[in-house]
C-alpha cells in the first residue's frame, strides 16, 4: 500500500522499480475477505503496470520480479482474474466517496490508486465509473426482461425495454463527461501506456516473464472498457451478433471479468431469446421498444467512436506534428491501436453496424 499510494511520484521519478525490487515477498494468506482480495489485485496490478512501463515504451521491463509476480498470480488465481490490470481494477474497485453520505457525483468521488496523468487520469477513471453507475438500471432491466419472457408478461417486458433504452441513453450522456475532465494529449501521451498489456503488443512481442511462476513469458491484453460486463450483457439480451473477428475479441475479454460477471452474461445469453419472443408475439409496441434499444445502443457506440477518434486518432496526429515535444513520445507500435491491441476504429464501427443490423422489421 505504501508503494501504491505513492505510485505516480515513484514512476515519474524513475524510482518504482528500485522500490519494488526491495519489497518483501507478501503472502495472500492474510487476506481475509473478498474485498481485501480485490484491493490486493488492484494494488498489485497497478504496481505491475508501473513497473513494466516506468521508462515508457522504449524500455519496457520484460521480467516481473518474483516478489511482485508471486502474490499477483496468487491473488489472481483466488479471484479468477488474469495477473494484469483489468477494467474491474482500474474502474470498478478504484473509487471511494469523499463524503460517505454525499451523492455519487464526480465532485464527491476520489480514486484509490493512480498513475501519472493527474486530473485527467482521475477524470478518466471516475467518468468511466459513473458510466457503470448509469448502467445499473439497464442491468436490472435485463433481469426483469428475462423474467417477463419466462412469465409471458408483455407489459412487464415493455417496461423493462423502455427502462433499458433510458439507461443506454444515460450512459451516452455520462460518457460525454469525458470531454470535461480528460485532456486528450495527456490521455494519449501519458495515461494510455499504463493500460497497455503484453499481448499483440509490438512493444513487448514475447510477453512478460512472471518470475517464480513460469519460465515462459505470458501474454495478457491491457485494460479496456471492452472488459466491462455492461455492453456484453446488453448484446446478449438483444441478440446482437458480431462478426467473427469482433466476437472472438469480445469473448476473450470475458476472461478479464470477475467470474460472477462473466457468468451473468452467459446466463442472459442462455435465457430464451428476446428477439424470437418479440417476433412471435406480434405485439407492435414490443417490437418498437426492442428496436429503440438497438438504436440507442448503436448511438452509444457511434458516440464512443467520436470519443476514441478524439482521444486516440486526433491526439496521435497532433503528437506527431508537435514532436519534439515536452510530453513523452507514445509507443509508435501502439499508435492508432487500442489499449487492448485491436485495430480500434474498424472494430468499433463493425460492432456498431452489427448492432443496427439486429433491428427487426415488422412482418408483412
Ligand atoms: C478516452 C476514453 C476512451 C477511449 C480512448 C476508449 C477506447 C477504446 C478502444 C480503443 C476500444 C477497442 C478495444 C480495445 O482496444 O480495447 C474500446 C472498446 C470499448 N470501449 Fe472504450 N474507450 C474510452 C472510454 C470508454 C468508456 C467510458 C466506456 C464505457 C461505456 C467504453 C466502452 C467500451 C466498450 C464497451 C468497448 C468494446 C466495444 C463495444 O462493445 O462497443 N469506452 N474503447
Amino acid at each position: 500500500m505504501e508503494i501504491a499510494n505513492d505510485l505516480p511520484h515513484l514512476i515519474e521519478s524513475h524510482q518504482l522499480r528500485t522500490h519494488v525490487n526491495k519489497m518483501p515477498l507478501l503472502s495472500c494468506r492474510f487476506l481475509k475477505s473478498y474485498r481485501e482480495q480485490r484491493l490486493a489485485h488492484l494494488v498489485l496490478s497497478f504496481i505491475t503496470m508501473g513497473y513494466v512501463w516506468q521508462e515508457g515504451n522504449t524500455q519496457p521491463e520484460e521480467v516481473l520480479p518474483r516478489n511482485l509476480a508471486l502474490p499477483l498470480v496468487e491473488v489472481s488465481r483466488n479471484l479468477g482474474l488474469p495477473p494484469i490490470l483489468v477494467h474491474s481494477d482500474l474502474v470498478l474497485t478504484n473509487w471511494t466517496k469523499k463524503n460517505a453520505e454525499g451523492p455519487l457525483e464526480i465532485g464527491n468521488l476520489e480514486t484509490i490508486i493512480s498513475f501519472p496523468g493527474g486530473e485527467s487520469l482521475r477524470g478518466f477513471i471516475l467518468v468511466t465509473a459513473l458510466v457503470e453507475t448509469a448502467a445499473v438500471p439497464g442491468i436490472k432491466a435485463l433481469v426483469q426482461a428475462v423474467n417477463a419472457i419466462l412469465q409471458t408478461s408483455q407489459d412487464t417486458l415493455l417496461q423493462a425495454l423502455q427502462q433499458l433504452r433510458l439507461s443506454i441513453e444515460d450512459i451516452t450522456r455520462t460518457l460525454g463527461q469525458m470531454h470535461d475532465y480528460v485532456d486528450p494529449d495527456i490521455f494519449y501521451a501519458v495515461i494510455r501506456i499504463f493500460l497497455s498489456g503484453w499481448k499483440d503488443n509490438p512493444a513487448m512481442p514475447v510477453g512478460l516473464i512472471y518470475e517464480g511462476v513460469c519460465t515462459e513469458p505470458l501474454k495478457y491484453s491491457g485494460g479496456s472498457a471492452a472488459q466491462s460486463t455492461v455492453l456484453h450483457a446488453f448484446d446478449a439480451l438483444l441478440g446482437v451478433r458480431h462478426s467473427k473477428a469482433s466476437a472472438d475479441f469480445l469473448y476473450r475479454m470475458r476472461d478479464y471479468m470477475p467470474p460472477s460477471h462473466k457468468a451473468f452474461v452467459e446466463e442472459i445469453h442462455a435465457a430464451p431469446s428476446l428477439r424470437d419472443y418479440v417476433l412471435s408475439c406480434g405485439h407492435g409496441c414490443l417490437l418498437t421498444a426492442y428496436n429503440q434499444c438497438l438504436e440507442a445502443l448503436a448511438a452509444l457506440r457511434s458516440y464512443h467512436v467520436t470519443v476514441v477518434t478524439k482521444y486516440l486518432i486526433t491526439a496521435a496526429a497532433k503528437a506527431k506534428g508537435r514532436r519534439p515535444n515536452p510530453l513523452p513520445r507514445p509507443p509508435q507500435a501502439l499508435e492508432f491501436t487500442g489499449t487492448g491491441g485491436t485495430a480500434a476504429l474498424s472494430f468499433l464501427k463493425s460492432v456498431r453496424d452489427k448492432t443496427l443490423e439486429a433491428i427487426l422489421h415488422p412482418r408483412g
